[in-house]
């Protein structure tokens, strides 16, 4: 059986892509599951928590009932959604793959289409940014308040992860930083396993090797217990 160590607290978890709009049919984004964020949902909720899962597009992964799904698209969206839950929750773990910008939409407007006739010799695109979440809900935590922030990052190697999981985990303000590999094939987007540096506010840091979803969201969890 589960543990009920998660029973009264609320966690709030984002997860899978943003979607950036351009014009009336295009977008920018990356190919993020949701999975190791509906991991984590499943496993906090199994574990007595209630659970509220902002849900970029495109996430598939089933969410039993007793999580509180909200859906958005982009990443502005995604930050109102999870900037009004903020204040009541107890955890937060920031799983989505937010996009950083957006692309400015055309002159002509975004609601309608971009034809190829109107850039006939072709065209650059600028960005915008997008607002942190994470960093921005860190930024404001009470006491008490627990921040899991993941990276995901296109190292050669594990070696090389353990110091981006510490940065980001110093620039971010989490209390838990997991940093995993998006360019190996048993870890990262829609992989059903991940391979990660860990690293927590105490100054404490693992590294695991390729395990389920499941099993690193299990492991995360009594991560946050513990700090
Ligand atoms: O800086 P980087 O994008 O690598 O940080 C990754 C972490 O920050 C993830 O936990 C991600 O969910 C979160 N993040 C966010 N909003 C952004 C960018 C990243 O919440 N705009």
């Amino acid at each position: 059986l589960a543990p009920q160590d998660m029973a009264g607290l609320r966690v709030m978890v984002t997860l899978g892509p943003t979607r950036e709009a351009w014009d009336g049919v295009r977008f920018w984004s990356n190919p993020s599951s949701g999975l190791m964020g509906a991991a984590l949902a499943v496993c906090a909720w199994l574990r007595g928590a209630e659970v509220a899962a902002v849900c970029g597009p495109g996430v598939t992964a089933f969410l039993p009932r007793g999580v509180r799904r909200l859906d958005v698209t982009g990443a502005r969206e995604m930050h109102e959604a999870a900037r009004s839950l903020w204040p009541d929750m107890d955890m937060g773990m920031f799983t989505a793959a937010v996009a950083d910008f957006s692309p400015d939409p055309p002159e002509c407007g975004c609601g309608r289409k971009f034809k190829k006739s109107e850039a006939p010799e072709g065209f650059s695109l600028k960005f915008s940014p997008n607002p942190d979440i994470l960093q921005s809900l860190a930024a404001v935590c009470r006491p008490g308040q627990k921040v899991l922030g993941f990276a995901a990052e296109t190292t050669p190697d594990m070696d090389a992860l353990l110091p981006l999981a510490r940065a980001k985990l110093a620039r971010k303000k989490a209390d838990l930083l997991a940093a995993n590999r998006v360019n190996a094939p048993d870890s990262g987007f829609g992989a059903p396993t991940n391979s990660m540096a860990v690293a927590d506010a105490h100054g404490r840091e693992e590294i695991w090797p390729s395990q389920s979803k499941a099993d690193v969201a299990w492991e995360l969890c009594s991560w946050l217990l513990r700090i």
